[in-house]
């Protein structure tokens, strides 16, 4: 699958088959997330691998989204705001700490696609639950839950909701058609 494929082929999956991921693709994942782009090449970003049952039932509850509790594995993404706070100000703190995270976790979702694997990304998840749980020190936030595993049925994107390309590009300047 060459990367045109991964980008149209993904789409959020929230049930998983049964079945075990190996642990050098899940290595493999985690490198691809790594090998994203950086503000300065800072890159402030932390995976914790979940594949205890009761604590992604647990986290599952957290997130408000009980179905993802079937995936084999949860990669729960933190970041430390205050780092990038120290070395870029309040751009770090507010926009490269966003920034950063998602495009670790795009490449993720990219690569696990390319592996045959559903995904989703999960934010709305409780922060101080979700720390306590996996004790997680107070100074990160907790960027998203990405449920790792092999889809329950074939994934369906949902193209009729992308916006067209002609309402968002323009031509040499806004509004140039
Ligand atoms: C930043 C971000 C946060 C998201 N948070 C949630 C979430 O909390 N719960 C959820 O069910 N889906 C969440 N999603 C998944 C989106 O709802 C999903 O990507 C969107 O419906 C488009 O579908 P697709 O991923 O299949 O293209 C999130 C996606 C992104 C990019």
């Amino acid at each position: 699958m060459d990367v045109y494929q991964a980008i149209t082929k993904r789409s959020t999956v929230y049930s998983f088959l049964d079945k075990q991921i190996k642990e050098e693709i899940l290595v493999k994942l985690l490198d691809a997330a790594r090998m994203s782009p950086a503000a300065g090449s800072i890159h402030e970003y932390e995976f914790i691998i979940v594949g205890n049952k009761a604590k992604k039932t647990e986290i599952s509850k957290i997130c408000l989204t009980p179905k993802i509790d079937s995936a084999p594995y949860m990669i729960v993404v933190i970041c430390d705001p205050e780092k990038l706070k120290s070395i870029f100000g309040l751009d770090g703190e507010e926009v490269f700490c966003v920034e950063n995270v998602s495009l670790a976790i795009e490449n993720l979702l990219l690569a696990a696609t390319n592996e045959g694997l559903g995904s989703a990304w999960i934010a709305t998840v409780k922060q101080e639950p979700i720390k306590q749980l996996l004790k997680i020190p107070d100074k990160y936030i907790v960027r998203g839950v990405i449920p790792l595993g092999y889809p329950s049925e074939e994934p369906s994107k949902q193209t009729q909701l992308l916006p067209k390309l002609s309402e968002i590009t323009h031509v040499e300047s806004f509004n140039n058609e």
